[in-house]
């Protein structure tokens, strides 16, 4: 439903449940979005798609867009709404729970990544987050957020470029720094 033009590379970000008009055709797409696969050394960012997925499935209020460039499967990410964590309400200046929605789970493929993908999501991030309301039959949200680890130097460009503001970092189980990053939406 939002799609763009990143470096002369047509992506579109769809909600799984708008592209998977039957239980063959979701399935197809499932498939494609397992197979997503990050650089190697990547895996400290974020998840594999299987994790992703396998979360996703087992949870109904998170939402998964299948990211496509040319048409192609490159890239998964999930709209969380309701999921936001407590290092991230905390650098909400006070935001309700139910007005926020995580965008989490994010992964561009290998062989699509540094063409403009996860800048070209990142910049659709409204849009898609208003759908969603649209969707849910609700008021608008009040703010998308994420974290982003401190090395991870391609997410914190992409999203700060589609205007995501840094409220803080703090430190994670693993002992890896993580910004919390987070948009205004309504
Ligand atoms: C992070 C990620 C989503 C970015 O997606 P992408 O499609 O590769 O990003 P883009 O091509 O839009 O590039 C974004 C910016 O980072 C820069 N960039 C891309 N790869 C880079 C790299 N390896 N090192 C440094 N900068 C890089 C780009 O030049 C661009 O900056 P610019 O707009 O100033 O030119 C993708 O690399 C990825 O899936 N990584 C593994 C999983 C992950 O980190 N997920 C996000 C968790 S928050």
């Amino acid at each position: 439903m939002a799609s763009g033009t990143g470096r002369s590379t047509s992506i579109d970000v769809s909600f799984l449940d708008d592209l998977a008009g039957d239980a063959r055709s979701r399935a197809g797409l499932l498939r494609a979005l397992r197979d997503v696969t990050g650089a190697p050394g990547q895996d400290v960012f974020s998840a594999s798609a299987d994790q992703i997925l396998t979360l996703a499935e087992a949870d109904a209020d998170r939402y998964v867009l299948v990211v496509r460039r040319e048409g192609q499967v490159a890239g998964v990410g999930v709209l969380h709404p309701g999921g936001a964590s407590g290092e991230m309400l905390d650098r909400l200046d006070g935001a309700r729970p139910q007005d926020v929605v995580v965008f989490r789970g994010f992964l561009v493929d290998r062989h699509h990544q540094g063409v403009g993908v996860g800048s070209s999501v990142a910049a659709s991030l409204p849009a898609l987050v208003a759908h969603l309301a649209e969707r849910l039959g609700r008021e608008p949200f009040a703010s998308v957020v994420l974290v982003v680890d401190a090395d991870n130097v391609a997410g914190r460009r992409a999203y700060s470029r589609a205007g995501f503001a840094d409220r803080g970092a703090y430190v994670d189980a693993n002992g890896r720094t993580q910004h919390v990053m987070a948009l205004a939406v309504a």
